[in-house]
């Protein structure tokens, strides 16, 4: 193994790849630095959403998604790369480190797992049940349970009584002003050209109301007219996390990049669902149906019944990634134009 630093512009490309991470209302509440020797990943607090996700939970386990693909995107170019996290006990902001320690060919499974973060999107149309989910089922339980997530796969009764609590979930949020104009500032009209959610990645009225279990959004445009006598038959998993913790959240963030990025490897599609545990009411209703202490997210995974949305848009890069000068570490600035 080569033992060497990545250039600025290798380092670019991880970071690039890290924030294609799923996020509530593609907030991306990260930023990144690089000095040198490490990639430090931070919470962006002026990305959060105080009435959607009153606690930060979903915020927390963004970025540990987007710790995780970062983490992928570095093995994809053959990178090893060694995550330390809350590195620092008096900024809690900064939520890890990442350091490099050495190059070699890489695998081709971590080539497939890294090409997945470009093709992985949250699909919001009914699925057909998922192909070969028993022995999936399994190999991404163990993939949770390295991040000391647990994944809890429900039965059909169980979709019934989620449906029921979703229904309350929608109803509790339609009498919430505030909840509303954050729903509408990041997932309406209001013209986002770099974050949020487009029409295009949100459901058209017919197709919403096949999904049972989806988080209410203003009208979109994915449809998939061929396919809407089809009923749902996702399968619906639930991550939980022995507390609450934001160790623990950022754990669940990257056993959630994990379980995605494996389901878009097996051609699965995905839907991460949060609106049952926002709440907590709501969530303990959850918590009561599953025997769960800390129900984090839901996810919906089967077959696709109609092409992926376009991509979702990004930050520019150089809106969440500095080079920093602070603690300037071996290498540092040998190519700083390429990242401003
Ligand atoms: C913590 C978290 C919570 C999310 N909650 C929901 C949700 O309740 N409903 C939904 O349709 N999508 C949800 N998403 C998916 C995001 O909306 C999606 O990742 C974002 O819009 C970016 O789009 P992409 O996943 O297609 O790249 C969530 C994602 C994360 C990481």
């Amino acid at each position: 193994m080569v033992a060497a630093k990545p250039d600025v512009q290798t380092v670019r490309k991880i970071v690039a790849r890290a924030c294609r991470a799923p996020s509530l209302h593609n907030s991306q509440p990260w930023r990144w630095t690089w000095n040198g020797a490490s990639l430090r990943l931070y919470i962006d607090d002026r990305r959060l959403l105080p009435y959607t996700d009153a606690f930060n939970r979903q915020g927390i386990i963004a970025c540990g998604a987007a710790l995780d693909h970062a983490q992928v995107a570095g093995a994809a170019l053959g990178w090893e790369m060694q995550v330390s996290v809350f590195p620092g006990p008096l900024d809690r902001s900064h939520l890890a480190s990442l350091s490099f320690r050495g190059r070699h060919a890489p695998l081709e499974a971590d080539e497939l797992l890294g090409a997945a973060i470009e093709t992985r999107c949250t699909d919001r149309l009914p699925f057909t049940a998922p192909f070969q989910w028993i022995g999936l089922e399994v190999v991404l339980r163990t993939l949770c349970r390295n991040f000391g997530t647990h994944l809890r796969v429900l039965d059909r009764s169980q979709h019934r009584d989620l449906n029921r609590i979703s229904d309350t979930a929608a109803a509790l949020r339609r009498a919430d002003p505030r909840y509303q104009d954050e729903l509408h500032g990041w997932a309406g009209d209001t013209w986002r050209p770099y974050a949020g959610i487009p029409a295009s990645a949100r459901a058209t009225a017919q197709a919403a109301e096949k999904v049972a279990t989806g988080r209410m959004f203003p009208v979109g445009a994915a449809d998939a007219a061929t396919h809407l006598s089809i009923e749902d038959r996702a399968a619906i998993v639930v991550l939980s996390s022995d507390n609450d913790t934001v160790e623990s959240l950022l754990e669940c963030g990257r056993a959630l990049s994990q379980l995605l990025l494996e389901c878009t490897v097996e051609g699965l599609a995905t839907c991460t669902l949060t609106h049952v545990t926002e709440a907590p009411s709501v969530r303990a209703m959850v918590s009561d149906l599953l025997g769960l202490d800390y129900p984090q997210v839901l996810v919906r995974i089967g077959q696709a019944t109609a092409p992926s949305p376009p991509r979702t848009p990004r930050l520019p890069l150089e809106s969440v990634f500095d080079l920093d000068p602070e603690s300037p570490g071996p290498g540092y600035g040998r190519s700083s134009a390429a990242a401003t």
